[in-house]
């Protein structure tokens, strides 16, 4: 039997954190402020940016969502996001992904102001956290080390198993894993036999958007699941990429879904929002 890792419960308690930070930060005369902007009517994606309304709301920020129409051009959409980069009020710019497709990912993330990138996806945080000299991280692998840590997990000198290499999780997690010590191994569509390296892991982190592909078969006992997925079933509940009924009884570990990673996404966020505030003061 497992231990759950209650991502509801350590998201709360570092929202508890951040709200108080928050406090004392307004009392300087500063109020972290996030702006999100969305593109289109993708509806996973319009829950998504509720959520981060929601969030910043509780912990005491500003926060302003621009909704706009999915003919948006290049132009507009880059107009909005140099006007929010000179935005006093404003310390971190969100543009919720996927783009419609006639609008080029790269070229918007890479002008926001990388000082405001709360993603962490601007060129020059990614080189930053390639050398360990960060201000901001991506909030879904952030939120994983805070998950371990808070679990008393030591990530030194474990097996790492990362399935997934995108740039918005699994890259920067196998970076992180690193930071941490661990020994790390990054799978991905075209490794050769999959199971016999996650079969290795001692820490294992799944991100690849497949429901339930990691089976109990492919685990090593007393391992650590870390899992990220979150995919929709036909009968319209939420599951992971991982087989939480066949790796559970392995696992020492293990995230569900929901209620794992996810709370921590925005929690981070928040996190990042509050750190580029901060750095106003200086
Ligand atoms: N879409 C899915 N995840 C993310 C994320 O972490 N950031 C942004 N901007 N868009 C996303």
């Amino acid at each position: 039997m497992a231990n759950i890792i209650d991502g509801k419960k350590i998201a709360a308690e570092v929202r508890a954190e951040i709200a108080a930070e928050c406090a004392e930060l307004k009392a300087k005369g500063v109020t972290p402020g996030l702006a999100v902007i969305i593109v289109g009517e993708d509806p996973a994606s319009k829950v998504y940016v509720r959520n981060k309304k929601k969030g910043c709301e509780e912990v005491g920020f500003h926060s302003e969502v621009y909704e706009l129409p999915e003919a948006t051009t290049e132009e507009e959409l880059l107009a909005l996001v140099h006007k929010l980069n000179r935005d006093e009020a404003i310390h971190g710019i969100l543009v919720q992904l996927p783009l419609p497709k006639h609008l080029n990912d790269e070229i918007i993330i890479q002008n926001i102001d990388p000082k405001k990138d709360v993603d962490a996806f601007h060129e020059i945080n990614v080189g930053k956290i390639m050398i360990g000299n960060y201000d901001f991280l991506p909030c879904t692998p952030a939120g994983v080390m805070v998950l371990l840590e808070k679990s008393g997990i030591d990530v030194c000198g474990k097996e790492c198993v990362v399935v997934g290499r995108s740039n918005i999780v699994g890259k920067p997690q196998a970076m992180l894993l690193l930071h941490a010590n661990g020994t790390v191994t990054v799978c991905h569509s075209r490794t050769k036999d999959l199971a016999e390296v996650t079969r290795r892991a001692d820490i294992l982190v799944v991100a690849i958007g497949k429901a339930d592909f990691v089976t109990g078969d492919m685990v090593k006992e007393g391992a650590v699941v870390i899992d990220v997925g979150m995919n929709r079933k036909v009968d319209g509940k939420l599951t992971g990429d991982v087989d939480f009924a066949t790796v559970e009884p392995k696992a020492s570990y293990i995230t569900p879904v929901p209620g794992g990673v996810g709370p921590m996404t925005i929690t981070m966020l928040l996190r990042n929002t509050l750190t580029a505030a901060k750095k106003t003061l200086k």
